[in-house]
C-alpha cells in the first residue's frame, strides 16, 4: 500500500474469506469456513471495517485512513469505487520451522476507495497575522484543506475548474466581521470566526437581533463572477432620498509625494499641504477635467509619530501654511471638489468626539467628500480593527456623513458588504493592498500578478480605491534622481496602469502620480477620457492570478472601454467587438505596450494608435510581460 500527498485511492487487503457481495450492500468477506465475516463500509464518508464471528459482533465498525505530517489526511469523503476478490488455497514449505508445510487458505477482498470531496483551490489573505490586522497583504493560493484563518471574500475554484465559489457576507451593520478559520491540515471544514472586543466578547446585542447574511456565490467560469451584485441585493434600498449630490469622479491628490518621500504630511520645509500646492493641484485638475483634489496632511496632528499620537489629530484645525477656507473657495471657483482627508490612526473616540463639528465645518465650506484612514492594528480603545466596535463606528460615520451631505472613501476599512446600496454616499474604500506598496516597496511592492487576483477576490466585495495611474514607473522623475534597482518602484508597464482604470472599478478613481509626471504625456489622454460611472460591464477573458480583459460601456454615453491586464507573462487575446451595437461605426483608440515593453526591464513604451471598428471587428491585443492594454471605443465622427 502506498500513496502520495494527493493520492486518491487506497487498497485494503483482508486476508479472510469472501462471500458474494451485491452491488449496493457493503463489501463483505468471510473466512472459508464461513464463521468470520469482515464488513467494509463507508459511514459518513469515512471508511470502516467490522468483524463478526458466528454472527456475534467482535470488532465494532472501526476507522481506516491516514493522517500525514504537513498534508491533509486521507480519511474523509471517501467512496468505494471498486472491489476485487479471490480465493487462495496454497500449501508452501518452510526451510525450517515447527511445521514443514504451511497451508494458506483465505478469501481476499480488495476494496478501492477514492476521495469524493474536491480540495478546491483558494485565493486568500490571512486574517490572523499579528501587526497586520488589516487587509493589505499579498494573496496566496493553495488547496482549501491547508487554509489557516482567512478573510472574505474567499474565492475558490474546484479542481476540475468547473465551479467557482465565493464566500462572503452581506449587510454587516451591528456585528463583528466574519473570517473563515480552517482546521489546518485536519480537514476541509471552514468555520466562521469573529473578531472580538478588547474584553474578548465577540458580539453584543439584545434580541431580537439581526445578523449579517452569509453569502455563497457560484459561477461556472471565473469571468462570470464579476460584477457581483449578490451583496447589494441583500442590503436594504437607499435611505438617502435625494442622491443627486453624490457623484463619481476622478481625482488627483497631494499624496504620492508623501509616499515616495519628497513631501511630508507633517509641518516643515517639505510640507505637502500648502495653500499654494493645493491651488496648483486644483489648477491641474480643472485643466484636465478631473473632478477632485485630495489634500492629505492639511490638519494638525501629523508631527512626530502620527500612528502613535493618534489622539493628537484635529479634524478642524489646519496647519498655518494651509488656508482651508481659501483652498475651498478656490476649488469651488474652478469647479473642482476638494476632498478632505481624515486620518484617525484608530483613535476612534478622538474622531467621534470631533465628528459633528468637523462635518459641519466641511459642509459650511461646501466640501462634500472625505477620504478617511484607520492606520492601526487595534483601536486606541484596544478593540480589534474588525470587531463589532469598529463595524458600529464605520456605520456611524456613514450615517453622519450622509446627514451632512458627504461622500466617503474609507482607507483601512472593514470589508465591503454592500453598504453602498443603503448609503450611496459610501462610495469606495481601500481594504486591500493598493498602489502605495509600490512606493514603499514593502515585500518588494505589488507583484505583476497582484491586480489579476484582486479582480476575482477583493473586487467582488465592492469598489476599491487602488489609486492607479503611476506613469513614473521607476519613481525617478518624482524623486529627482536615478534609482538603484533594489529601490521601490511600480511593477507594471505604463500601459497596464491605464488598463487598471477599466479593470479595477472605483467611483472615486485617482490619477495617483504627481501632476508633473503627466505633463507632455500623450498617454494621459486616456485618464482624461476614461469614465468612472458605467452602464454595462462584460468580463471577456479571465484566469485568476493570470489575466483579465474587461469591457465596460460608460453610463449615459455610447463609448466602450476595454482594459486588459496580465501577470508576469506576456499574452495575446483576440477580442470580438460583438458587444457593440450592429451597424454603427466606431473608432478604437488603443494604448498598447510598445515595442520591447516589459514590466521589469522596459516598462515605459506605449504605442497609441487608432483604427476604425464595428461590431464585426476583432481586436488583437498583445500584452507585454507585466503589461496591459487600454482601449477607448467611441463612435466615429
Ligand atoms: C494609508 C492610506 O492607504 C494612504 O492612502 C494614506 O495616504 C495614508 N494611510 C495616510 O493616511
Ligand atoms: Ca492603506
Amino acid at each position: 500500500m502506498w500513496m502520495r500527498r494527493w493520492a486518491r485511492s487506497l487498497a485494503l487487503l483482508v486476508p479472510l474469506a469472501a462471500a458474494a457481495a451485491t452491488a449496493q450492500a457493503p463489501p463483505r468477506v468471510s473466512s472459508p469456513d464461513g464463521r468470520n465475516v469482515v464488513t467494509v463500509a463507508i459511514r459518513d464518508g469515512r471508511l470502516t471495517y467490522a468483524l463478526d464471528r458466528d454472527g456475534r459482533a467482535l470488532l465494532l465498525p472501526s476507522l481506516l485512513g491516514f493522517a500525514f505530517r504537513g498534508a491533509p489526511p486521507l480519511r474523509d469523503s471517501l467512496q468505494v469505487t471498486d472491489t476485487a476478490r479471490q480465493t487462495v488455497d496454497d500449501t508452501w514449505t518452510q526451510p525450517w520451522g515447527e511445521v514443514a508445510r504451511v497451508r494458506d487458505h483465505h478469501n481476499e477482498l480488495r476494496v478501492s476507495v477514492a476521495e469524493t470531496a474536491d480540495d478546491a483551490r483558494a485565493w486568500w489573505i490571512p486574517s490572523n497575522r499579528p501587526r497586520l490586522d488589516r487587509s493589505e497583504m499579498l494573496f496566496s493560493s493553495s488547496p482549501v484543506s491547508v487554509l489557516d484563518s482567512v478573510q472574505t471574500p474567499l474565492t475558490m475554484e474546484t479542481r476540475d475548474g468547473r465551479t467557482f465559489i465565493v464566500i462572503h457576507e452581506a449587510n454587516l451593520v451591528d456585528y463583528a466581521r466574519m473570517f473563515l478559520a480552517g482546521a489546518r491540515m485536519q480537514d476541509r471544514t471552514l468555520r466562521a470566526a469573529l473578531a472580538p472586543y478588547a474584553d474578548g466578547v465577540k458580539v453584543r446585542g439584545r434580541t431580537p437581533f439581526v445578523t449579517p447574511w452569509r453569502t455563497i456565490q457560484l459561477a461556472d467560469r471565473a469571468t462570470d463572477l464579476a460584477p457581483s451584485v449578490l451583496g447589494l441585493n441583500l442590503n436594504p434600498p437607499s435611505v438617502i432620498p435625494n442622491t443627486s449630490w453624490i457623484k463619481p469622479m476622478k481625482y488627483v491628490g497631494i499624496w504620492w509625494g508623501m509616499h515616495i518621500g519628497t513631501m511630508t504630511w507633517s509641518s516643515g520645509p517639505r510640507h505637502g499641504a500648502t495653500t499654494a500646492n493645493a491651488k496648483r493641484y486644483i489648477d491641474f485638475a480643472a485643466a484636465n477635467g478631473l473632478g477632485g483634489v485630495l489634500v492629505e496632511g492639511w490638519n494638525v496632528g501629523w508631527d512626530g509619530d502620527w500612528i502613535q499620537n493618534r489622539n493628537a489629530f484635529s479634524f478642524t484645525q489646519a496647519y498655518p501654511d494651509y488656508d482651508l477656507a481659501e483652498v475651498a473657495r478656490y476649488a469651488h471657483a474652478k469647479g473642482v471638489k476638494l476632498i478632505v482627508h481624515n486620518e484617525t490612526s484608530g483613535g476612534i473616540e478622538n474622531y467621534e468626539r470631533q465628528m459633528d463639528s468637523a462635518f459641519a465645518l466641511y459642509h459650511s465650506l461646501g466640501l462634500d467628500a472625505i477620504k478617511s484612514g484607520y492606520v492601526t492594528d487595534l483601536t486606541t480603545e484596544g478593540h480589534s480593527h474588525w470587531g463589532q466596535y469598529m463595524v458600529r463606528h464605520y456605520r456611524h460615520v456613514i450615517e453622519r456623513a450622509a446627514q451632512y451631505g458627504i461622500m466617503l472613501d474609507v482607507h483601512e476599512p472593514v470589508h465591503d458588504t454592500g453598504e453602498r446600496r443603503t448609503y450611496p454616499n459610501m462610495m469606495t474604500r481601500e481594504g486591500a493592498r493598493g498602489q502605495e506598496y509600490n512606493a514603499w516597496g514593502g515585500e518588494g511592492g505589488n507583484p505583476p500578478e497582484h491586480e489579476t487576483i484582486l479582480f476575482f477576490t477583493r473586487m467582488l466585495a465592492g469598489p476599491m480605491d487602488f489609486t492607479p495611474g503611476i506613469f513614473d514607473i521607476l519613481i525617478e522623475r518624482g524623486s529627482g534622481r536615478p534609482r538603484r534597482p533594489d529601490e521601490p518602484r511600480v511593477r507594471t508597464t505604463l500601459a497596464k496602469q491605464l488598463a487598471l482604470y477599466v479593470v479595477l472599478y472605483s467611483p472615486l478613481q485617482m490619477a495617483a502620480d504627481l501632476p508633473e509626471n503627466y505633463e507632455h504625456q500623450p498617454a494621459f489622454q486616456f485618464i482624461r477620457d476614461v469614465p468612472v460611472d458605467w452602464d454595462t460591464t462584460r468580463v471577456l477573458e479571465g484566469k485568476i492570478g493570470d489575466y483579465v480583459v474587461v469591457a465596460r460601456r460608460e453610463r449615459n454615453g455610447p463609448d466602450w472601454y476595454v482594459g486588459a491586464i496580465t501577470d508576469e507573462e506576456g499574452r495575446s487575446f483576440d477580442v470580438p467587438l460583438s458587444f457593440l451595437p450592429p451597424g454603427r461605426k466606431y473608432v478604437a483608440e488603443v494604448y498598447a505596450d510598445g515595442p520591447g515593453a516589459h514590466w521589469l526591464t522596459n516598462p515605459l513604451p506605449v504605442t497609441i494608435s487608432q483604427r476604425a471598428v464595428d461590431a464585426n471587428s476583432r481586436l488583437h491585443l498583445v500584452l507585454a510581460p507585466g503589461g496591459g492594454q487600454a482601449i477607448r471605443i467611441r463612435p466615429a465622427r
